[in-house]
């Protein structure tokens, strides 16, 4: 297959990025950007590398300058942009073009898109890029899905621009469609989780231990020289670190509490439950966020709702925080994990998690070294993503839940949230117990309901002696 000439729509920051990464490895890429400055400013800017970077004056222009197999990336804003661009360009193009939607876009929307181009002859690919802008300049972590053949024709161009681990690209074609976009999205629901249980310990150091920002940073620096070892902790040491060169004040303090958010980590929860699943640690992230906008809620609320039975004495030690980390971010791979076990059961698309673990080892966001135990665990002994029954994460899980409990505990009589650290305990203490409580729920359900239950001793569908139905 004939490999495809590239063009790119959309020069914000990510697409000015991936340009010039596209072009530092030998590529001449047409550009196309609604704002035409864009471009003018991206090529003014790109050194040794702007003879490669061509501006087209429109779609039109961009599209027939190109020779075919063209292979058009687009950078554009996740949802009514894409399918505008899309438009667009449909009646420019020929049969066997390719269009490649690198942008957050929802899986379901990739999977659409897919089969309206096919009508057509042309190719898609919905390819997650991880690693924002710095990533997507010198190396992100690129999650393809499409059919085998059009990622073939694309793939020397992603594995020259994406990130390397130990001379690996991180890149793979994942599955049909929608997949690279699933396999994005459940990326940055744990991305969020792994946030937020960060934001949470920052919290039981600043409220509960009364440390300022700057006396936090060497906690976590240090962290990232252990078993915590990533990119997030990494930036939050540098976060914390940080002076406002307009005050002198700690950084940190000096930004409003409240943290936005566009979809990703709301849609993995989202699908989590259409599926039948639990992404608990990941939708207290997100819930997190949503409460976050309540400020105003909760200034009012501070003063009004003081509870009893605060202590605001018993200790929290960074050993256990240490630990409270490290089993939440294991727990939070294990829920992304599971999601993402159960969506290519679904939608049948054979998802290697190993590899997934692999091309999560560098450039993406949440790359961290517990990846590299995970694809171990995932290529020599689990089947499916059951990431907690491995040899290796047990013994991980067992060495450091007790942190985890002492630090849930203690921030619950300090009166602190730890939603999504509580969240990833109560999913532990749920996946580990043989015998749990909805012997109850079902007779519950057969009481009101006459939904009827299994007996433990017997097999069929029972009823209890409460005489059917009653009225609820
Ligand atoms: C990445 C990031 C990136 C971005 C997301 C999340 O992998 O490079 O996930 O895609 O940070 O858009 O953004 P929100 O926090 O705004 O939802």
């Amino acid at each position: 297959m004939a490999q495809a000439n590239m063009g790119l729509i959309g020069v914000g920051t990510m697409g000015s990025a991936l340009a010039l990464n596209i072009a530092e490895n030998g590529y001449d890429v047409g550009l196309w950007n609604l704002d035409l400055a864009a471009v003018d400013n991206l090529i003014a800017s790109a050194g040794d590398f702007a003879s490669r970077l061509v501006k087209r004056e429109s779609i039109q222009g961009l599209v027939e300058t190109m020779p075919t197999p063209r292979a058009i990336i687009l950078l554009v804003p996740a949802g009514a942009p894409v399918d505008l661009t899309i438009d667009e360009l449909i009646p420019l193009l020929s049969v066997g073009d390719t269009i490649i939607d690198c942008g957050n876009s929802d899986f379901r929307d990739t999977i659409s898109r897919t089969k309206r181009l096919e009508v057509e002859g042309l190719a898609y690919l919905g390819v997650g890029v991880s690693g924002g802008s710095e990533g997507a300049r010198h190396g992100p972590s690129i999650m393809a899905g499409g059919t085998v053949a059009t990622y073939a024709s694309i793939a020397p161009v992603l594995e020259a621009i994406s990130a390397q681990y130990l001379g690996d690209p991180c890149v793979a074609h994942l599955g049909p469609d929608g997949a690279g976009h699933f396999v994005k999205t459940v990326h940055n629901g744990i991305e969020y989780a792994d946030m937020q249980m960060i934001a949470e310990v920052y919290g039981l150091l600043r409220d509960g231990a009364g440390l300022a920002a700057s006396e936090i940073a060497p906690v976590f620096r240090s962290w990232n020289r252990g078993a915590l070892e990533s990119y997030l902790i990494e930036v939050t040491a540098e976060v914390l670190a940080a002076k406002d060169p307009i005050t002198g004040e700690e950084m940190v303090d000096m930004i409003v509490d409240q943290a936005g958010q566009k979809g990703t980590g709301r849609w993995t929860v989202i699908e989590a439950i259409r599926m039948g699943q639990t992404a608990s640690i990941i939708e207290a992230a997100v819930g997190a966020r949503v409460l976050s906008s309540e400020k105003a809620t909760r200034e009012i609320a501070a003063p009004l709702l003081m509870p009893a039975g605060i202590d605001t004495m018993v200790p929290i030690s960074e050993h256990d925080l240490q630990s409270a980390l490290i089993v939440g971010r294991v727990l939070a791979y294990a829920q992304g994990f599971r999601i993402l076990d159960a969506a290519s059961e679904e939608f049948d698309w054979s998802l290697d998690f190993a590899r997934i673990a692999e091309i999560w080892r560098a450039g993406c966001i949440i790359r961290s070294t517990i990846l590299d135990d995970i694809a171990a665990a995932f290529r020599t002994e689990l089947p499916q993503g059951r990431l907690i029954l491995s040899e290796h994460f047990i013994k991980v899980l067992t060495k450091n839940i007790a942190g985890l409990r002492r630090v849930v505990s203690a921030a619950a009589l300090k009166g602190l949230p730890v939603p999504a650290l509580a969240a990833a305990l109560s999913w532990f203490d749920t996946i580990r117990q043989a015998r749990g409580t909805t012997d109850l729920t079902q007779a519950q359900r057969d009481y009101f309901g006459a939904h009827s239950f299994h007996r433990i001793d017997e097999g069929g569908s029972h009823h209890g002696p409460w005489h059917g139905p009653k009225d609820a």
